[in-house]
């Protein structure tokens, strides 16, 4: 399938507007930084590893009119950028690094003219979404070594090509098993409250001929003592230093069903989704989410009584000690811990500075 989640095209901003599959694929074209910021914010794009490239995208937008010729007057409207873009959603790291490396693009080249700074940056962006092209790829590489012929896979929420720039993380393992030939079948769980496992997981694994079923968030229990799910591989929106990790609410419960039923619980996620400055997952900041999203489907039909109380964390933390490996782009960490996690990147630390 030849899609893009997300990319540069005459000038704008081109996202596959998210909110609309599986019944449309449609895109949408964005020129300023605030609508950009609309579209995370209402997750027409969504998925970590895409909304680094938005936000770097979205801090060009947010200085591409800039008609000063001047660093310091620049470099304020800079900040502002960084900072709006910043505020669309708090949890995946990789929101805050892409807005960190197109900040670091303009500061080294603070010496040359405002326009030439301006390229700098948007070349940042473009190579944010060249490397996630790549890293998926080696995640898939890496990822379908554990996965034997034959293989159920479940999984949750959407980390595939519609979280990614066009292949994904968990789902690029399973696209890359498929095509050594390996026959796997998926189960999506639906992913309540939006849904991107029903919309997007199932939507994309089936136009690429993935052996996909979708089934309801609370079917997984009974599937796994079936003796039906042989793995779990979810994605991740930020890792701490320890391997804790934040992923889509729900992400919790599988890994806690897979320790009691022995199945092997898997991570797939690239460096720039580790945030190794926070010694574990209490530091990570849980995005909650409007509480109509969860008393009504799709934000349409109301399916509970009017004035009842609901909360919608978007996202939970899975202690480390639950997660049998992260599969990244530079390996597989097997138990994740601070040591397994520090020897597979050797001291390379993310180079971005701030975390929001
Ligand atoms: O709220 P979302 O849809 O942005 O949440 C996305 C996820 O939880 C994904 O699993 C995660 O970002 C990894 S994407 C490769």
């Amino acid at each position: 399938m030849d899609i893009r989640t997300i990319g540069w095209k005459n000038n704008k901003v081109r996202i596959i507007d998210q909110t609309k599959l599986p019944q449309r694929l449609v895109y949408l074209d964005i020129d300023k930084m605030e609508d950009l910021w609309q579209a995370i914010k209402v997750m027409q794009v969504r998925g970590a590893p895409a909304l680094g490239a938005a936000a770097a995208l979205g801090v060009y937008l947010g200085v591409r009119n800039y008609s000063g010729s001047d660093w310091p007057g620049f470099c304020r409207k800079l900040n502002a950028a960084a900072k709006y873009i910043a505020s669309s959603r708090p949890t995946a790291i990789n929101l805050f690094w892409g807005i960190e490396k197109v900040c670091a693009a303009a500061q080294e080249n603070n010496k040359q003219p405002v326009v030439k700074i301006k390229q700098t940056m948007l070349e940042e962006a473009k190579k944010i979404i060249r490397a996630d092209v790549c890293s998926c790829r080696k995640i898939g590489d890496y990822g379908s070594r554990l996965l034997k012929p034959g293989s159920s896979v479940l999984t949750i929420c959407n980390a595939g090509i519609l979280a990614t720039i066009d292949y994904g993380t968990a789902l690029g393992v399973i696209y890359s098993a498929c095509k050594q030939g390996k026959k796997i079948r998926v189960f999506s769980c639906e992913t309540r409250p939006l849904l991107q496992g029903s919309r997007l997981s199932c939507w994309e694994l089936y136009k690429q001929g993935v052996d996909v079923t979708m089934i309801a968030d609370n079917t997984a229990a009974s599937l796994m003592a079936g003796g039906k799910v042989d793995v779990v591989i979810a994605g991740a929106d930020r890792i701490a230093a320890n391997g804790d990790s934040a992923n889509k609410i729900g992400t919790l419960n599988l890994a806690v069903l897979c320790r009691y039923h022995r199945i092997p619980f898997y991570i797939a996620a690239p460096q720039s989704t580790f945030d190794l400055k926070l010694k574990n997952g209490r530091g990570i900041k849980v995005e909650m989410r409007d509480r109509q999203e969860v008393t009504k489907i799709l934000l349409k039909k109301t399916v509970a009584p009017e004035g009842a109380a609901a909360i919608n964390p978007a996202f939970d933390i899975t202690p480390h000690e639950l997660i049998s490996a992260i599969i990244t782009d530079k390996g597989i960490i097997r138990m994740p811990c601070v040591k397994n996690i520090r020897r597979i990147f050797k001291g390379e630390t993310n180079a971005f500075k701030r975390n929001r």
